[in-house]
């Protein structure tokens, strides 16, 4: 569609955009899917060049050669344009420049459209969709941002930038707030200058191939169906093992904690997705409406529920433990790793286990949703292994159900195999797009369904909040563990105590 889409960057010079933000929005760019008339501006304090700029942009693209010959055609959409994040200005000055550049947009449409017309006289020659006929241009304003900026530049941009009669996106990056208290704040402030529908709140684990299929997987295939459920479903857990440490992100970890970094977010976002009932549709509100309804049913998490851990040097001293990060001070608490038991006191789910594992510096980076099923009824056959239908998110794409077959020949034992469909092999070379480029894509497309509503937000911070406080309030001492380790001794005895069941490791 040839629609005039503007994209604006905020944090532009940041990490943030440097290694997500553009090369996101370059992939879309090298797939063709940025509508044709696309503008990217660049917003950040630095004093950049134009040579400094496109070498941070480009810092991260550009593998392959195909790659490369793209770079040029996407510096040229790319602007950059320096101001503070609470000058009305600086804020004017961007509204000109978008301005400016729509207008030239918008007559190389027109002129597009007249080619298109004289060149195909059987069409109505009109390109432009009605909507940018009638004036109504696409603004994305991303604010790839720390927290602390979202605030004064969603004013800014309201105050100075917005305008009514065209499409408004504000993009916001985690973390959405700290507890309860401050993410309603937030929601509340932003909320009174953006509408909820312009609003799109990021969790990147929502853009991801895997977590995307999840959907599929239980609502496209009847056999998946008929067994979602506590009668043939004993446990579900889902974990998330990083080999790698804060390693230079303690400062920005040490006020986090693995509970606030992934499991209030991305993590019982996969949850509330893997237990969510059928949507009455497809369209975004029907999926939000059941995911929200999954974390209602899910009571804030006790202090004895969960097993906290903090990584330490590696048993060979060759790596260093969370407290030799800068940034961490000697004495800090802060948990590297958290193993928890959650219920969902619903019809479908209750009395079955959620087991959720996630650390830092752990033997393995994996991050998998394992769904245990009951032993079979009846007893034709011994009981040897259960089914287990595993979703591995990464790093390889995987399905497969470990399922009981015979031995092949002349045996009649059965073993435990698996119908794998690891998407490298089945799908060969294909390549999964990164999160980011799905993201951005479903906001241009002013699609919701993969991004965080307000109220679903309030409820995953209702879950943890009282948790979280408590664990800063009295200081509570996270068990320690070797970097390289499967984490803090015990965990999963500890597991199978909560979850009154007995699993295999973890
Ligand atoms: C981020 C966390 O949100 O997610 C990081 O802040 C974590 O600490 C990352 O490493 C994991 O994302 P991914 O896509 O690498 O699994």
């Amino acid at each position: 569609k040839d629609e005039i889409t503007t994209i604006v960057v905020f944090g532009a010079s940041g990490d943030l955009a440097k290694k997500k933000t553009f090369p996101a929005l370059f992939h879309l760019y090298k797939s063709a899917l940025l509508p044709p008339h696309t503008r990217i501006f660049g917003y950040a304090r630095s004093d950049l060049s134009r040579s400094e700029y496109e070498a941070r942009i480009t810092a991260n693209i550009g593998k392959s050669d195909k790659e490369r010959a793209c770079i040029p055609g996407f510096l040229n959409i790319c602007s950059y344009i320096r101001g503070q994040y609470d000058r009305d200005d600086d804020f004017l000055t961007l509204r000109r420049e978008i301005e400016a550049k729509e207008d030239v947009m918008l007559n190389d449409a027109a002129c597009d459209s007249s080619v298109a017309a004289t060149s195909n006289s059987s069409s109505s020659g009109l390109s432009i969709d009605s909507s940018c006929r009638a004036g109504r241009n696409k603004r994305v304003f991303y604010l790839a941002l720390p927290p602390s900026q979202f605030v004064s530049v969603a004013r800014q941009i309201k105050n100075n930038v917005y305008d009514p009669k065209h499409y408004n996106r504000l993009v916001i990056e985690k973390p959405f707030g700290h507890d309860l208290e401050s993410s309603s704040h937030l929601c509340q402030e932003i909320g009174t200058l953006f509408p909820e529908s312009e609003v799109y709140r990021i969790d990147h684990y929502l853009g991801k191939e895997m977590v995307k299929n999840i959907l599929v997987l239980r609502f496209a295939n009847v056999f998946f169906q008929a067994v979602w459920n506590k009668e043939h479903i004993s446990n579900v857990q889902i974990v998330f093992k990083e080999p790698f440490g804060t390693e230079g992100r303690g400062g920005y970890f040490e006020g986090v904690g693995i509970i606030r970094d992934v499991i209030q977010n991305h993590l019982l976002q996969v949850m509330s997705i893997v237990a969510m009932e059928t949507p009455n549709s497809l369209d975004s509100e029907d999926i939000r409406d059941r995911k929200t309804e999954v974390l209602r049913h899910i009571k804030p998490v006790e202090l004895d529920q969960v097993l906290l851990g903090q990584y330490t040097a590696s048993k060979d001293g060759s790596k260093p433990g969370y407290k030799d990060d800068d940034g961490v001070p000697k004495d800090s608490n802060t948990p590297t790793f958290a193993q928890m038991v959650l219920h969902i006191d619903n019809e479908r789910w209750r009395g079955v286990p959620w087991v959720i594992k996630a650390g830092k510096a752990l033997d393995a980076a994996k991050v998998l949703v394992r769904i245990q099923f009951k032993e079979k009824s009846g007893n034709v056959f011994p009981d040897l292994a259960r089914n287990e239908l595993v979703v591995q998110v990464s790093p390889k794409e995987a399905v497969y159900m470990k399922t009981l077959v015979k031995e092949p020949g002349l045996s009649t034992n059965l073993t435990l195999s698996e119908l794998d469909m690891t998407y490298q092999s089945r799908f060969e070379g294909i390549s999964i797009p990164d999160a980011y480029s799905t993201l951005i894509l479903d906001v241009l497309n002013g699609d919701h369904s993969n991004f965080v509503r307000a109220d679903e937000l309030e409820e995953a911070w209702r879950i943890f909040t009282p948790l979280l406080h408590r664990i800063e309030r009295e200081n509570v001492q996270p068990q320690p563990y070797a970097y390289g380790s499967r984490g803090p001794e015990g965990a999963d005895e500890f597991a199978q105590l909560r979850a009154g069941y007995k699993m295999p490791e973890i």
